[in-house]
Order: structure tokens, then C-alpha cells, then sequence
């Protein structure tokens, strides 16, 4: 069985004639240790897909399931819990705390969950020096590149070691070097945890990096 499976999912924003449908009966299945990169042009609905994943936003209709058990039947407060403890998330703006350093905003993770321990530490340390960062653990958002910033963002969604990561763009503000050294990392880790990872790109080329690519135009999943 495939951890991530999504059917027929549409979404729709507003009514009447300002409505917009920002994705249309999109299907695909997703297995452990997979990396997908949804591509797509600005507008095409890729962030509308994986907030929708996530748990964040209803689909008008339509299905998600993750692990067998379908999303849309929890609440608010158990769709938080799920993430807290499955989901690895990296937003399009990286919502980091502006005024907790690199090493705090990874930190923040298990505080969220009761208590920092030795471990938990020494687990952000690592993280932020595989991502490059290790010179900038004590520097909060506003001191850091828009790159770097990107690289904490992805090192603290690891951090709660999650099943199954969303991440939104997580090169725009790289080189291409960069940028693929960063989805390389993920793709390690992915592999190494059977974890599962949802890469939304406008960037082909980091779509090379991907086992897998879904191509979104309009909302709808265009082949090749
Ligand atoms: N809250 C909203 N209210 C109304 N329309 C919205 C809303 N969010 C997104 N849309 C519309 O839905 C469509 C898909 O948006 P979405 O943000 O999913 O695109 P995207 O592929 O992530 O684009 P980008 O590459 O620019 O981030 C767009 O036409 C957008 O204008
Ligand atoms: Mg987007």
C-alpha cells in the first residue's frame, strides 16, 4: 500500500465569477522512500496541493489518505497532532521565528512537545551542519540569506524526524549548485528514513533530482 494516496482531489476559491479552481480531480499514489517533485508554473496549484495534504485546507471534494486512513475525517486539533508528530513541513515563506536564532527554530520542535533534551541538541547541531549552517546556529532570520534561511527551515522540519515531508519551493532562493546539493541532502534522508517527501518546484532541474514527477498546468496533471 502506498503511504500517500490522493484521489480525485479538487479544489475551488471563491464563487460566482471570481472563482477560481485551482486544481482539478488530481490522483497519484506515493510510496516509502519516494521523492516526488510536483512542477508547475506560478498559479498552477501546486501550494494549494500540498496544503491540502497537509491538512491544512479542505479539498472540495475528493480524497487523501495517509497510511491507510483518510485526512479529511479528523479535526483541526487532531489534523495538528498528526502533524506535529508525522509531518515534516517547509512553507513557500519558511514562517521562522524572527526572533528565535537558526538553533532555536529547531529547537522549538520538541519544546512544542514538553522538553529539549541533551539529544534533541545535539540532533539540531548535526542538522544545521549537514545543511551548511553550522556558523550560523545563533543567528536569528533577519541576519541570514534568503538561502540559508530556506536550509534552517528544511533542517527543523527533520528535526521531529517525520514519515512523510511537504516542502514548498525549497530551492527559489538557491544557485543551482546549491539547490541540488540541498535536494540531495533531502533525498538522502528520505532514502536513508523511508521517509516519504512532496517537492513543490517551478525549477526543472531540481525535478532531476526527484524519483518521481508530477506536472501540474492549470490545476490539472499533464503527462510528460
Ligand atoms: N486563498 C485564495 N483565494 C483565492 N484564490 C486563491 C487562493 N489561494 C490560491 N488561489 C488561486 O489558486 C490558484 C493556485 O494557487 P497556488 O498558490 O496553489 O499556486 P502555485 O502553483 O503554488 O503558484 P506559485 O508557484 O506562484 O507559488 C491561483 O490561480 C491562485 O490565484
Ligand atoms: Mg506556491
Amino acid at each position: 500500500m502506498s503511504l500517500l494516496e490522493v484521489r480525485e482531489v479538487s479544489r475551488s476559491y471563491g464563487s460566482g465569477h471570481t472563482q477560481v479552481t485551482a486544481l482539478e480531480n488530481v490522483s497519484f499514489d506515493l510510496d516509502k522512500g519516494r521523492l516526488l517533485a510536483v512542477l508547475g508554473p506560478s498559479g498552477s496549484g501546486k501550494t494549494t496541493l500540498l496544503s491540502i495534504i497537509a491538512g491544512l485546507l479542505k479539498p472540495t471534494s475528493g480524497e487523501i489518505r495517509i497510511d491507510g486512513s483518510p485526512i479529511q475525517l479528523r479535526t483541526a486539533r487532531e489534523a495538528a497532532a498528526f502533524r506535529r508528530a508525522h509531518v515534516g513541513l517547509v512553507f513557500q515563506e519558511y514562517h521562522l521565528v524572527p526572533y528565535l536564532t537558526a538553533a532555536q527554530n529547531l529547537l522549538l520542535v520538541p519544546h512544542l512537545d514538553g522538553r529539549v533534551t541533551g539529544a534533541d541538541r545535539e540532533r539540531a547541531a548535526n542538522l544545521l551542519s549537514e545543511f551548511g549552517l553550522e556558523k550560523r546556529a545563533r543567528h536569528t532570520p533577519s541576519m541570514l540569506s534568503g538561502g540559508e534561511r530556506q536550509r534552517v527551515a528544511i533542517a527543523r522540519a527533520l528535526m521531529n524526524d517525520p514519515e512523510i515531508m511537504l516542502v514548498d519551493e525549497p530551492t527559489s532562493h538557491l544557485d543551482t549548485e546549491r539547490g541540488r546539493q540541498v535536494v540531495d541532502l533531502l533525498r538522502d534522508h528520505i532514502r536513508g528514513r523511508d521517509m516519504t517527501c512532496v517537492m513543490v518546484t517551478h525549477d526543472a532541474r531540481m525535478a532531476e533530482e526527484a524519483d518521481e514527477v508530477l506536472r501540474l498546468v492549470d490545476g490539472k496533471i499533464v503527462q510528460g
